[in-house]
């Protein structure tokens, strides 16, 4: 079974567009070496990132998400296992904060930030509508490419 979880989390500093790229080569890199796959967006000091895999390499993954210094994670959502994964080749594909707007991604950002608090859907109403949204992400930008 394959373990998700999604974020949104806000910087403590500025982030140069230098240290995004570190972010994303790293997160590439070990992404690939521990069979992880999702995505990553950036926009105003707010990252939103969704990662899948399995179990163990997503905990510690998540754990070191946590105690990252560049950012605080304000809002997270485990999903129950999946039995496929939704990005199946991104190690870690950086979506520009433009192309997802034309995908909708202001409902993706609404669900995450506000529905959690309050509680305008139960919780498995919100992770049938964030599935809906990865699936669209991920078709999308299939096209794209
Ligand atoms: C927004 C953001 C996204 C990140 N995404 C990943 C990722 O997908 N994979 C990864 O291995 N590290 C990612 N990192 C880096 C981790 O937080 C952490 O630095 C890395 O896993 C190494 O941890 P360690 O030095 O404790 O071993 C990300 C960091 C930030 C700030």
């Amino acid at each position: 079974m394959i373990s998700s979880y999604i974020y949104s989390s806000q910087t403590n500093d500025e982030i140069e567009t230098e240290s995004l790229r570190d972010i994303q080569t790293i997160a590439k890199r070990e992404n690939l070496a521990h069979s992880i796959t999702g995505y990553l967006t950036y926009k105003k000091e707010t990252f939103i990132q969704y990662i899948e895999g399995p179990e163990k390499e997503i905990e510690q993954l998540i754990k070191n998400l946590h105690n990252d210094k560049r950012h605080t994670i304000l809002k997270s959502i485990h999903f129950p296992p999946k039995t496929e994964r939704v990005f199946k080749d991104w190690s870690m594909r950086y979506i520009e904060y433009g192309e997802l707007i034309e995908i909708g991604f202001h409902e993706l950002l609404e669900t995450v930030f506000f529905t959690v608090d309050n509680k305008i859907f139960e919780e498995d109403r919100v992770i049938e509508k964030l599935n809906q949204m990865l699936e669209k992400i991920a078709t999308t930008q299939k096209n794209i490419k």
